[in-house]
């Protein structure tokens, strides 16, 4: 039995499918399984990072683990809890989703803890570190309906942005094999790609001008801390979003396709197949 966490999410949701599709059996954790729109075959569990005793009931008799937390502050409480449990429990390997740091050899502040975690529990891991994903521009949808521009917080710094349907994968394999024990994937698409470039992708995909509006540094901080009132948390954050503009964040591995056996998926591809979500 593979546990997935995370499994109503961007990455989490596919990698689900993906297991389906390979006839793994699946269990899926979400705070609200009533609300969850998950396939018929999986198996859901109610869980919480913040209640210990669900996370233990979640992971029983599951051999692996696909651990991912949302976003914010609490993923390292959240990546200690469900990596203790899955030890207490006797699984036998976890991949956790981290993220791409800036210099591309280290996790971000906030996903530290939860390696450090994974290092130390004697669990099989595999990290992967993903640059941005593709799906962030759907954040850009509702103005791109409505003609107007796209809210652009990197101004033009590139990033190696990743289809989430390829972060899933590797999971998939890492999760299902131990050929991926011990090994931190730096996961990026196969080009580096600014915010503008993306929204001249989007302009040639829709047949119509894409434009954005850079938000200024200060106007982005007061959003995060209206969303996330934890000032040390936010300018970490702000630090990263700092380096992106700077160009300090241009990271670019092949880690993807050396797993994959394939080239990664580019950002024109993806939007190609979510053209949907920008016409409505
Ligand atoms: N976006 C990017 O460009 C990017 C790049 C690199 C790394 N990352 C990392 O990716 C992760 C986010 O992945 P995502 O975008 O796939 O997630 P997402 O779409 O934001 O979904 C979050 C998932 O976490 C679950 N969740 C949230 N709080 C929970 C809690 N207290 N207990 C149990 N489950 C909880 C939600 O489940 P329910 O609501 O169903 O309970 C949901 O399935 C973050 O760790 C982020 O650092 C993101």
């Amino acid at each position: 039995m593979i546990l997935i966490t995370g499994a109503t999410g961007t990455i989490g949701s596919q990698v689900v499918r993906q297991l389906i599709a390979r006839g793994e059996p699946v269990r899926a954790m979400t705070r609200n399984p009533a609300a969850a729109r998950l396939p018929d075959e999986v198996e859901v569990v109610a869980g919480d990072f913040g209640d210990t005793a669900s996370l233990e009931r979640a992971v029983h008799g599951a051999t692996a683990v696909f651990a991912l937390s949302g976003a914010g502050p609490e993923i390292p409480d959240h990546d200690r809890a469900l990596i203790g449990a899955a030890r207490a429990a006797g699984v036998r390997r976890v991949v956790k989703l981290s993220s791409i740091g800036m210099a591309g050899a280290e996790p971000p502040p906030w996903h530290e803890a939860g390696e450090r975690a994974a290092r130390e529990s004697g669990l099989g891991w595999t990290f992967l570190r993903p640059s941005a994903f593709a799906s962030n521009a759907l954040e850009w949808a509702p103005a791109i309906r409505a003609g107007e521009p796209a809210p652009n917080r990197f101004g033009s710094g590139r990033l190696g942005v990743v289809d989430p349907r390829d972060v899933a994968e590797v999971a998939v394999l890492a999760l299902t094999s131990d050929r991926h024990q011990g090994r931190a994937y730096t996961l990026t698409g196969p080009e580096l790609i600014s915010a503008g470039e993306q929204a001249a992708v989007l302009s040639a995909e829709l047949g119509r001008p894409v434009t954005l509006a850079d938000i200024p540094l200060e106007r982005l901080r007061q959003q995060m801390l209206a969303y996330r009132p934890d000032p040390a948390f936010v300018d970490q954050v702000m630090a990263g979003v700092e380096a992106v503009r700077d160009g300090r964040a241009e990271v670019f591995s092949d880690d993807l396709p050396r797993v994959l056996g394939r080239p990664a998926t580019g950002f024109a591809e993806w939007a190609r197949d979510h053209r949907a979500a920008f016409t409505g």
